[in-house]
């Protein structure tokens, strides 16, 4: 087993905001209220917290105790705990699936530092039309890759300074800042003329809108927003120490990460409604399009309230996302650091040069490369749905098999108990969940996503 001079997460603090910090991130400001919107509101959380509890949180159990047992990279674990079996091969679906979700995320991520600077400089006010706006941003052929590359050049500054000076130091400042300004903004919105009717969408179920599409989107959502099925988690865990809690680790995460994208709901819904004629289903560009809109009217009603909204709201993005992609970087640096015994600054370079080519192609899918389509989809989409469809659920069966049914059963409790010094309640029934629920669950949804 590799496990030498690797590094650790040297608190547990640090365990849970590094986590919690790569699980919140543009998935729950951005991903999670489009699903909302279009979903129905109220019903499709509830299907989505089911989601949460019963298919993707026995994923991150399984993941922490691969990663933590095996203290090494994705690929490596699975050498280490099964050599020379075909285990392997979900090990290098996280690598890939690592790159894929860099190459696209930063993407959205570039807009937002785009949208960050332009309400911080007061520029986004005063537009008719910031549908047109936006489009025009986007497709745009340099400007959107400009804003891109900063922010992947951000991501790979923070993976190059190593785990923890890098990436827990980070987290331990960036995740604080950004659940005191998600309550403040909650705040905001709540009080605007006209929330009542976004908390009625937000909290009044209506089950008539449940269909097998809805639950297919609510796990998508879910394995998106808690960054389970690529070994991320797993490379963040072998980096854990000993004395690690692997279960209240894990159900300290879900809880921040729903908490979050529930109050993003929070946000959004009361402001989007308070505003007649904005749609609140009006897919990923709710945040680009719709909220702009919002933060110019309370602009000209009340200027300073106006940009303060703005300014924070897209800081607050900001965070989330480099959080979520340094943890992304991470999986692929890792493995090629203890793979090809090569330095950590030498692997983050590699890894920052292919997702700079990679998220180029994604950039250029909204503009001149749009008509460019493999299976009918861009470059975004493509690799959009290849992780959140394909190698996330695919990667979330084969995880939770490998470790309730090739692991020994002893080794896995050992690792849940911390060798029987910590009493988990409820521990049978993770068992359960990570042996029959989660694969059959997550497998029934795939096999329908690959048939529809
Ligand atoms: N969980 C992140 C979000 O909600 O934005 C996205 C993500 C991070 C996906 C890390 C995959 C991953 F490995």
């Amino acid at each position: 087993m590799q496990s030498t001079g690797r590094g650790n997460f040297g608190s547990k603090l640090g365990v849970i905001l590094a986590s919690a910090g790569s699980a919140v991130g543009l998935g729950n400001i951005w991903r999670f209220p489009t699903e909302v919107g279009r979903n129905g509101g109220a019903a499709f959380i509830l299907v989505y917290l089911c989601c949460v509890f019963f298919l993707a949180m026995p994923v991150m159990v399984s993941e922490f105790v691969i990663g933590r047992h095996s203290k090494a990279n994705t690929v490596g674990a699975y050498r280490a705990l099964a050599p020379g079996k075909p285990w392997i091969v979900a090990g290098f679906m996280g690598v890939l699936g690592g790159i894929l979700v860099l190459s696209f995320y930063s993407v959205v991520a570039g807009w937002t530092l785009h949208y960050t600077l332009q309400s911080l400089g007061l520029r986004l006010m005063g537009h008719q039309d910031f549908g047109e706006v936006f489009n025009q941003f986007v497709s745009n052929p340099w400007k959107p890759l400009v804003y891109q590359y900063v922010f992947l050049l951000l991501t790979h500054f923070v993976v190059a300074r190593g785990v923890e000076s890098g990436i827990e130091r980070f987290s331990k400042v960036m995740m604080p800042m950004l659940l005191v300004i998600i309550v403040l903004l909650s705040c905001f919105s709540l009080t605007m003329p006209g929330a009542y009717d976004g908390l009625n969408f937000l909290l009044k179920p209506d089950f008539s809108k449940v269909t097998t599409r809805v639950v297919l989107s609510a796990m998508g959502q879910a394995f998106f927003s808690l960054s389970v099925g690529i070994g991320c988690l797993a490379t963040y865990a072998s980096y854990f120490k000993k004395d690690t809690n692997l279960v209240k680790s894990a159900v300290g995460v879900c809880a921040i990460d729903s908490m979050v994208a529930i109050m993003s709901g929070f946000i959004i819904f009361p402001a989007a409604f308070s505003v007649a004629g904005v749609q609140v289903d009006s897919g990923p560009g709710l945040v680009y399009i719709t909220l702009p809109h919002v933060f110019n009217m309370a602009f000209e009603n009340i200027p300073f309230i106006g940009y303060l909204f703005s300014a924070l709201f897209y800081v607050l993005l900001l965070l989330a996302a480099l959080t979520s992609t340094i943890s992304m970087h991470e999986i692929a640096t890792a493995f090629i650091r203890e793979n090809y015994k090569c330095s950590r600054q030498k692997s983050a370079v590699i890894v920052t040069l292919i997702c700079i080519v990679l998220g180029t192609a994604c950039s250029l899918s909204f503009g001149p490369w749009a008509d460019i389509k493999i299976w009918g989809m861009g470059f975004f989409d493509l690799f959009d749905f290849l992780t959140a469809k394909f190698i996330m659920p695919l990667g979330g069966i084969l995880i939770t098999m490998f470790v309730e049914w090739y692991l020994d059963r002893k080794l896995v409790v050992d690792e849940l108990t911390n060798g029987g010094t910590v009493r988990v309640r409820g521990l049978r029934f993770l068992l359960f969940l990570i042996r029959w629920v989660a694969p059959i669950g997550v497998g029934i949804v795939f096999l329908n996503e690959l048939a529809g």
